[in-house]
């Protein structure tokens, strides 16, 4: 007889469920991407050669004015890149997906476009298709590409500036007609060539800003995003939007941003608004300890562990984690980077069942405790090494408990009263979050 537990469901746990008037392809295509569960984020364009991270224009104290730190294009070769290397890399560490940025806040793009003046990687000497590249070897690797795409931008003379790019662009007032009439043109092109799974929104922020005092979200500019989401629908792509604020009805995705709804709950605030629509759910974050592109100093990475964990986490909420790694100026991944990948990818090798098409299984949503399901399968993870047991309730009958990753069999307890109790004892060599398979 099947398990049944209980716990307390949230409100995202499950893959996302349809909400009545979805095409059939929209509906699978967010079903399809809530069951990939993990996927990379590669954050990379000329700002990598400066090794400052992305908002290195914007952020470079006055060091750099725009036209200098254009000049990053003539001398942008990164003899390095091999994005069949990169994918492969990315396969072994069990993603099934690539964000990659085409276009970042900087407005340069990473793929030869026409809808442009010139700011892109056809006017590098490097001159090859990066996006082109990525997007052929995931489709041969089998790993889904996804585009992040800024809305703000620090070069172009129509972008009307807005708080995060005034100190760039000056008052620049901009046309908005005019820059979205571009973006339609660089966006069609991106799919119509590419075929990536999402078109991934980011820099919304530029124009709208939280005011505390009347709890209201002020807009300084219309992006009208009607038009620019059904553009995007009609080419059989999902919506998703980076913009801190709650979804709107044509987004496909709820993000978040080194976040998820609870995980600040011991600071006693949350930045975002709790998922209570029926969106699959995606968090990002970062590897390299503040920074998205590449920075050159002592911040630390993370470890396989700490990665392995944030997954196992998102997953217990019903979320993707979409991990960013920072290639650095020459195409090279940070070797710190590539040992933590590695490393994640030994751990999904044997315990992979337990994150892909699975749900929040709402019970043990503690630091050290998680769990995800499929169907009446139920995966325990312990995170932490000093956590041993777990208790929680069932119904019906549990017929085996045992190590996912060795088969090892898992003690279990079973009191009158409907709780099972899980023992785990540890070996030398078994993976640090330790998953126990209930069925
Ligand atoms: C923020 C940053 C941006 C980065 C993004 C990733 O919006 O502005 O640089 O690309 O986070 O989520």
């Amino acid at each position: 007889m099947a398990v049944a537990w209980t716990g307390v469901m949230l409100a995202h746990a499950g893959v996302a469920q349809t909400t009545g008037s979805l095409d059939a392809w929209n509906r699978d295509a967010r079903a399809k991407f809530a069951a990939q569960r993990f996927g990379i984020f590669v954050h990379w364009g000329i700002y990598s050669t400066y090794a400052q991270g992305e908002w290195y224009l914007q952020g470079g104290g006055g060091r750099i004015d725009e036209a200098a730190y254009a000049r990053a294009k003539d001398g942008f070769y990164p003899s390095k890149f091999d994005a069949r290397a990169w994918v492969a890399l990315f396969k072994e560490a069990g993603a099934k997906y690539l964000t990659i940025t085409t276009r970042h806040h900087d407005g340069f793009s990473l793929w030869p476009t026409q809808a442009d003046d010139g700011y892109n990687i056809a006017q590098t000497p490097f001159r090859r298709d990066v996006v082109g590249e990525l997007a052929a070897a995931c489709t041969n690797a089998g790993l889904q590409i996804n585009f992040y795409y800024s809305l703000m931008d620090w070069h172009r003379k129509d972008y009307p500036a807005g708080r995060a790019s005034k100190s760039v662009l000056g008052e620049q007032v901009g046309d908005y007609a005019s820059y979205r009439k571009f973006m339609l043109a660089q966006i069609g092109e991106l799919i119509d060539r590419y075929r990536p799974g999402n078109i991934w929104f980011d820099g919304e922020w530029d124009h709208a800003q939280f005011n505390a005092r009347t709890g209201q979200w002020e807009r300084t500019l219309d992006w009208k995003f009607d038009e620019i989401y059904d553009f995007i629908h009609d080419r059989k792509t999902l919506v998703a939007n980076n913009n801190h604020q709650p979804i709107r009805a044509k987004e496909d995705i709820q993000l978040f941003e080194r976040d998820l709804p609870g995980d600040h709950a011991d600071l006693g605030f949350s930045r975002h608004q709790p998922v209570t629509n029926d969106r699959p759910v995606e968090q990002c974050d970062v590897l390299q300890h503040q920074v998205w592109g590449w920075k050159l100093d002592e911040r630390k990475f993370r470890t396989a562990e700490e990665v392995v964990a944030m997954i196992a986490r998102s997953a217990a909420r019903g979320a993707n984690m979409l991990m960013n790694v920072g290639p650095d100026g020459s195409g090279a991944l940070p070797p710190q980077c590539v040992e933590t990948l590695k490393g994640v990818g030994r751990w999904f090798a044997r315990n992979g069942e337990s994150i892909y098409g699975t749900e929040g299984a709402g019970v043990g949503l503690a630091k050290e405790i998680v769990s995800t399901r499929k169907g009446d399968v139920l995966y325990v993870h312990f995170l932490d090494p000093k956590a041993t047991r777990f208790a929680f309730k069932y119904e019906g009958e549990i017929r085996s408990a045992r190590c996912l990753a060795t088969g090892a069999p898992v003690q279990v307890e079973r009191t009158p009263s409907g709780v099972a109790v899980l023992t785990i004892a540890r070996e030398t060599g078994d993976d640090f979050d330790y998953v126990v398979e209930v069925r």
